[in-house]
């Protein structure tokens, strides 16, 4: 069984996919693993659109800059600004994000491909997806089997101090 820290240094941004169906147990496990993300003041403002049409799929990519093939499937990650204004508005871009974050390991835990994609428009996305206005998409996950693997961008050294910035570090 590959260790959670092993899945979290194997996954990598996969912008290469096979022309091969993704399992729909899968999505849901993924969709699943978005659900049960922390969020502030538990608000749990988010909603997801899971797109598996490739019509739509070719359609979202031609929207999208920062796509650069078709994926089996693309979840859009909205947020509902009607339960972020309930807490404070700005924090609940972390809550999508993190629930992002719980995708793209699974994602990676199952073997499959992902890549969180901002570069798109945001407001074509909404209107293709009959997304009300005050759901947001943030952010697509594209997924789908890998058809490449890169190799692991080096990380920036010198991030993480002891007690105070500037001082004796680790890595
Ligand atoms: C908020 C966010 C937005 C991103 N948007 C894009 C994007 O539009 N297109 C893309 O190819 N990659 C995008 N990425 C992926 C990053 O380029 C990638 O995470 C980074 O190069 C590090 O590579 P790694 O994910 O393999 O560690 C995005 C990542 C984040 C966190």
């Amino acid at each position: 069984m590959t260790s959670f820290f092993e899945v979290i240094l194997k996954r990598r941004s996969i912008r290469k996919f096979r022309d091969q169906e993704v399992e729909e147990d899968k999505i849901r496990k993924i969709v699943e693993a978005g659900i049960w993300a922390p969020s502030a003041g538990n608000m749990q403002p988010w909603v997801f659109v899971v797109v598996r049409n490739k019509k739509n799929i070719e359609k979202i990519k031609a929207m999208s800059p920062g796509m650069f093939d078709l994926p089996a499937v693309i979840i859009a990650v909205c947020r509902d600004m009607g339960l972020a204004g309930n807490f404070e508005e700005n924090i609940s871009i972390f809550d999508v994000a993190m629930a992002a974050q719980n995708m793209l390991l699974m994602a990676c835990d199952l073997g499959l491909g992902a890549c969180p994609v901002r570069s798109f428009n945001q407001k074509a996305v909404q209107v293709l997806l009959d997304l009300p206005e005050h759901i947001v998409p943030e952010l697509l996950v594209t997924l789908g089997y890998p058809d490449e693997s890169p190799s692991p961008p080096e990380r920036r050294k010198g991030v993480v101090f002891l007690e105070k910035y500037g001082g004796d570090g680790w890595f």
